[in-house]
């Protein structure tokens, strides 16, 4: 089975968000268990230089779409078993950073254009496209338009993945008509057409031949009014191609007992993790002391996870015997309301803007709790990361947050953290102030943190899901076509 991952992001060349880590560990699990999985994304200016170094070109062609004929380069290279193409456009991805320029739209159709057409210098025929997100959802578009009768693409299926409902690529209709060079009948409401816009999410949505997202609660929130940002009846009336598989995380490359940024490699011993929480305290200018519980977040500062509960709140909190750090970059209001906290609690309250890995593996392991109570959250591989470090997650019940923490119950001794319902400033803090209580009693924290450790939150389950997901559409590959064909 050969499957090509169309991805605007992954570990270990550029990474924003969740997204990276899923495209990186994802495609690793796959191959381990024999499916030829490859990944394609864009080479961007950010990939590290040691890594872009191992890089060879293997193609030069020229992509056209719409009126536009641009230079594209192939590159490929192999890590830890999985291959790499990069798509290479100096024009559109020598920028700093990944997204956010007035021009996304055409750099990313340019970026489906070229992985079509990147397909025939490869030495791979993919048996399924697996796009992920708005950046890669024309791919299933064109499929099932332009490409139709390609024999580059002969026989080949699509998988779209939901990560994130809210962003779904949209743009003006006649600038997508002209960066696609379609006319108005694919702007219709069953097609690329969303209330007066042309969305990219919609060429996944309408057009992949299954849809997954990263979760089995999300996949049912997003067919409800509240979570469906206005997709809601087109995800119910593909209910039946729409399946929720969890995200995993990547329990080699995050692993508390083998990461370099860690000053006492630990597993389960609370003594040794806590001398990773001193560490902490000493690079971020706190008090150092191993019993203060410290709350952390690593997050980019946005609203769906939960910073207008977490500031609503902070002041109070702040007022118990606690500590808390927050890394994380994003919405102005936020960053500015963080420094200010900062400078007014400099004992109890430390942020830093930015991304950093480094510190963000020494807040997992340095913190004793991890708060994400999200407004939404499609899967969240923060609070499975939190886990296998052995901080323990404060989190909403929505999305992957209710499918992998389960809230402590004092009587039967289970839970791995603490969950509240309704996006609430006063449940969220109720559930602070139970967890800083427990925290305080040694026997009950042993046992919490020490549930973290039951499940196995690796990929391992999760692969399997999407090979049976693959091997089901295999199966029926050669049934007759029911879709219609534009040339
Ligand atoms: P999302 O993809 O919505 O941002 P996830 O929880 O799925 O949320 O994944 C976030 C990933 O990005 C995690 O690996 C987290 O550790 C990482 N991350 C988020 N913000 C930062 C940051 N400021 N610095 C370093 N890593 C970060
Ligand atoms: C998105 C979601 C997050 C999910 C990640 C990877 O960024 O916000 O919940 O974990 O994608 O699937």
């Amino acid at each position: 089975m050969n499957i090509l991952f169309a991805t605007s992001e992954a570990v270990p060349l550029a990474k924003t968000g969740g997204l990276a880590d899923v495209a990186g560990a994802l495609p690793k699990a796959l191959n381990k268990r024999g499916v030829d999985t490859r990944v394609v994304l864009p080479k961007y200016a950010q990939i590290p230089a040691a890594l872009i170094g191992q890089f060879v070109q293997i193609a030069t062609f020229n992509v056209s779409f719409g009126w536009r004929n641009q230079y594209c380069g192939l590159l490929k290279a192999e890590f830890e078993g999985v291959t790499y193409y990069l798509i290479d456009n100096e024009h559109y991805f020598k920028r700093h950073g990944l997204y956010g320029y007035d021009d996304d739209s055409e750099r990313f159709v340019f970026f489906c254009f070229a992985v079509m057409e990147a397909v025939r210098y490869m030495d791979f025929h993919p048996d399924i496209v697996h796009c992920h997100d708005w950046q890669t959802g024309l791919i299933p578009f064109l499929l099932k338009t332009r490409y139709f009768y390609d024999p580059a693409w002969a026989y080949t299926k699509s998988v779209f993945t939901i990560h994130n409902l809210k962003y779904q690529g949209l743009f003006g209709i006649e600038h997508l008509q002209d960066l696609l060079g379609v006319g108005h009948d694919m702007f219709y409401a069953d097609s690329l057409e969303f209330h007066g816009a042309g969305s990219c999410m919609k060429g996944g949505l309408v057009y992949a031949d299954k849809l997954t997202t990263v979760s089995n609660t999300y996949a049912e929130e997003i067919q409800t009014e509240y979570f469906g940002e206005k997709l809601d009846s087109l995800l119910r009336y593909r209910s039946g191609d729409l399946i929720g598989i969890v995200n995993g995380i990547d329990d080699e490359l995050f692993d508390p007992m083998n990461d370099p940024a860690l000053e006492v490699p630990y597993r389960n011993s609370i003594s040794r993790k806590r001398k990773n929480k001193v560490e902490l305290q000493r690079e971020l200018g706190l008090p150092q002391s191993e019993e203060i519980p410290l709350i952390g977040i690593v997050s980019r500062l946005v609203e769906q996870k939960g910073f207008d509960l977490i500031t609503a709140t902070l002041e109070e909190i702040l007022n118990e015997d606690v500590q808390f750090v927050i890394l994380g970059a994003g919405d102005a209001q936020y960053e500015h309301f963080f420094n200010d906290a900062a400078y007014r609690h400099p004992d109890k309250f430390k942020v830093w803007i930015g991304y950093d890995d480094r510190l963000a593996r020494r807040i997992y392991a340095g913190s004793d709790l991890f708060a994400m109570p999200s407004q939404f959250e499609p899967c969240g591989l923060s609070q499975l990361l939190a886990l296998r470090y052995r901080s323990v997650p404060i989190v909403r019940e929505t999305g992957g947050l209710k499918d992998t923490v389960q809230a402590y119950d004092e009587y039967n001794g289970e839970g791995n953290g603490f969950s509240f319902t309704n996006y609430n400033a006063h449940d969220y803090m109720y559930t602070v102030r139970r967890a800083l209580a427990l925290y305080r009693n040694e026997e009950v924290w042993k046992q919490i943190v020490n549930n973290g450790n039951k499940e196995d939150y690796s990929w391992n389950r999760s692969a399997k899901a999407y090979i049976s997901v693959y091997s089901q559409l295999l199966a029926h590959r050669k049934e007759k076509e029911s879709w219609p064909v534009i040339l």
